[in-house]
């Protein structure tokens, strides 16, 4: 049995590295796939899918999607972007919800799947665990659970984040900070503008919760009936 992950974050930035965390911690064979770089188109809605339930568009999609759906389990990751999904996961699940859903056929129906939710500012990832409790109830997926974080502002590396007074850093800090490591966000340092050492003590929680999301996920993946390689 094998569990996909996919994240629509950054390489090796928060929503890949949790979606990972809860991978591994699944015990599972997994594999990691990552829209970064990856050429997503939107849906056109142009019903190319009706009657094969599979998207025609001709980009980087139709692999993934085959993989994914190929999965006895998923994780999905992605990070907000003005307070939505980002586009690139959003345009993901548009063409994959509505290329499988022509007929009632629902590829994943029952999947196991279970959310990762990025943001920049307060680790909650509200609007993407919105966006994706929508999208994995179309796909009639199993929903297991979240995980959320916060990531790191591209605001923090752009070379102009401390001075920038409309940028993330500047938000989370205000003027006259400097960026310093123990400042970024990450895995082990969630929410470190909170102070009084509130980063670690939020790291170890949020390990705490991917571990037991990814074995929750296994779980939940081992005690699904087998599915028939006959059935439709
Ligand atoms: C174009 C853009 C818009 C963003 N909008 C928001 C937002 O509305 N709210 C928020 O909390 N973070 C926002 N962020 C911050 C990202 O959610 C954050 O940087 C996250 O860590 C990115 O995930 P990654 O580091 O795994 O790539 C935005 C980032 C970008 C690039």
């Amino acid at each position: 049995m094998r569990v996909i992950g996919l994240g629509s974050g950054r390489r090796g930035k928060v929503t890949e590295s949790l979606v990972r965390m809860v991978l591994e911690s699944t015990g599972m064979d997994h594999d990691f796939i990552s829209l970064s770089g990856k050429l997503v188109r939107p849906c056109e809605a142009c019903n190319g899918c009706v009657d094969t339930n599979t998207c025609v568009l001709p980009d980087d999609f139709s692999a993934i999607a085959e993989r994914v759906q190929g999965a006895d389990g998923l994780v999905f990751g992605a990070p907000t972007y003005w307070a939505r999904m980002n586009a690139k996961g959003s345009a993901f699940w548009e063409r994959l919800c509505f290329s499988g859903r022509h007929s009632e056929l629902f590829p994943m129906k029952g999947m196991p799947a279970a959310m990762v939710a990025i943001d920049g500012s307060d680790g909650t990832g509200e609007h993407v665990l919105a966006d994706t409790k929508r999208y994995f109830a179309d796909a009639r997926l199993d929903v297991v659970g979240h995980v959320s974080a916060q990531g790191e502002y591209a605001c923090f590396t752009c070379g102009l984040g401390e001075e920038c007074s409309v940028g993330g850093f500047h938000t989370l800090y205000g003027e006259g900070i400097s960026i310093a490591p123990e400042r970024i966000p990450s895995m082990d340092n969630q929410c470190p503008h909170l102070g009084d050492g509130e980063g670690a003590i939020r790291g170890r929680v949020l390990r705490d919760a991917a571990r037991r999301l990814g074995e929750r996920l296994a779980r939940r993946i081992q005690s699904r009936p087998r599915r028939s390689p006959d059935a439709p």
